[in-house]
């Protein structure tokens, strides 16, 4: 899907599977993984900022005509169920266990991969419709400020989309 939003926001997702990829190989390695679990939850956090704080709400505002006003909900109980989940990753990892780190991470991936999908079929298109560049380009520097100027300083290319 093309479009402002999508543009980004799939983008973005592409930078967290990097991150959690990144910590599904290191699965075996206690050690290790929790540092790079700690990046993926980092990054998580905020993208779900994104949409819980700006994205969402704006969505369900152009939607008043009863189409589906739940939307937001929705994301929004998706959202808790993921950072419960990563929760359990967490304490997992902490156990040093790795049948149930991986047992953890499973159920993690699952509910990641059954999200992303709703957000991509239907909720970042919608949003493509009506959120206005200038609205996007100041919610995303108000959230995402520190990142993607982290981001430019590394040379991460992959939000030049908007930006270059
Ligand atoms: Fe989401
Ligand atoms: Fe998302």
């Amino acid at each position: 899907m093309e479009g402002l939003v999508s543009n980004f926001m799939d983008a973005d997702h592409a930078y967290l599977d990097k991150l959690w990829v990144g910590f599904l190989g290191e699965e075996n390695n206690p050690e290790s993984s929790s540092e790079l679990l700690k990046r993926f939850k980092r990054h998580l956090l905020l993208h779900i900022e994104l949409e819980d704080n700006f994205l969402f709400p704006l969505l369900n505002s152009h939607i008043n005509m009863g189409i589906n006003p739940g939307l937001l909900a929705m994301a929004k109980r998706d959202h808790r169920n993921i950072i419960k989940l990563l929760a359990m990753v967490e304490e997992a990892g902490l156990g040093r266990d790795i049948r149930e780190i991986k047992a953890a991470s499973r159920h993690l991936h699952r509910a990641l991969e059954k999200h992303r999908l709703r957000e991509d079929e239907i909720h970042y298109p919608v949003c493509d419709f009506f959120v206005e560049p200038e609205e996007w380009n100041s919610a995303l520097s108000r959230i995402y400020g520190k990142r993607l100027e982290k981001d430019a300083r590394e040379g991460n290319k992959y939000l030049e989309k908007i930006y270059g």
